[in-house]
């Protein structure tokens, strides 16, 4: 009974609802949101898992801007890599207004088609964390583990970026992680430039709203997607750049570090030196080696 177009929609609408939980547990109560638009939202929802599911409600019956409360509820989707501080701050102002500005990215994102990858992908992955961290990591683009979650570095490769980050004295839920296209390449190849290019005007907007002290760009493919710049990794890393007003250090990727093994030690040491200088870059104190 279900046609194309409708579980398209219930697959949007499982992405939104996921996304909204999340962003509870980040802390934030009500997102901005066309008043219309919810209540289409909250009718499909209807159509979509029968009559007994609620859609995010709202008490606005006039179109334009309405704050809409994320309803508590559903259980949060299984093994969030979201670390959420022990002791949550309530967002300010500023960061619930980001937040929403990212929530509003990641609808947009939800149903592009902007380039091939929108086609083979599973979920979106328009990244996650903190909405004004001072640290922001990019990868290149989702994996398979990625793109089944909906969730940036949730596989090896991003089990290495937490502790990292952990080793840094941070937590995940204190930066942002995202990546160049938020699609999944299949079969886990490097995004092609058309694909950076079309998905880059995103994380342009992301950054903007992010506003991050720093901005650490995983892997030489990230680098090319982001600053345009073809050089190889090993001679780019360690050296600041910048990228629309935001210093950017450029690092080897975790996969990369994984691929060669804890054997490798001379690779993991040069990227514990990039992000001891991206610590003092943002003032903070390295913690001891
Ligand atoms: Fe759109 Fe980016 Fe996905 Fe391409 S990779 S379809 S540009 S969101
Ligand atoms: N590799 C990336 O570049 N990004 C992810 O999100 C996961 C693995």
């Amino acid at each position: 009974m279900t046609n194309p177009r409708t579980s398209k929609l219930s697959g949007a609408l499982n992405q939104l609802t996921d996304h909204l939980h999340w962003l509870r547990e980040e802390g934030v109560a009500t997102v901005a949101a066309d008043s219309s638009l919810v209540r289409a939202v909250s009718r499909r929802a209807a159509v979509a898992s029968g009559p007994a599911a609620s859609g995010p409600g709202t008490s606005h019956p006039a179109a334009g801007p309405a704050a809409v409360k994320i309803a508590a509820g559903r259980p949060p989707p299984a093994a969030s890599p979201v670390e959420t501080p022990s002791a949550t701050k309530p967002a300010s102002p500023a960061e619930q207004e980001a937040a929403m500005a990212l929530a509003a990215i990641a609808q947009r994102v939800a149903v592009c088609r902007l380039c091939p990858l929108g086609r083979t992908r599973s979920r979106t992955v328009p990244g996650q964390g903190h909405s004004r961290p001072e640290i922001m990591f990019v990868g290149e683009g989702p994996g398979e583990d990625e793109d089944r979650q909906g969730l940036a570095f949730v596989g090896r490769a991003g089990q290495l970026l937490s502790r990292q980050i952990l080793r840094m004295g941070l937590t995940r839920a204190e930066v942002f992680i995202g990546n160049i296209v938020k699609c999944r390449p299949p079969g886990n190849r490097a995004p092609l430039p058309d694909e950076m290019a079309a998905c880059l005007p995103y994380l342009r907007e992301q950054i903007a709203i992010l506003q991050p002290k720093v901005i650490v760009c995983l892997g030489g493919t990230a680098v090319k997607g982001l600053l345009g710049v073809a050089t190889g990794i090993t001679r780019l890393r360690g050296q600041w750049h910048s990228y629309a007003g935001v210093d950017v250090m450029p690092t080897y990727h975790p996969s990369y570090l994984l691929r060669g093994g804890g054997e490798d030690k001379a690779r993991w040491w040069e990227v514990w030196d990039d992000l001891v200088a991206v610590l003092k870059k943002i003032g903070r104190a390295p913690p001891p080696k």
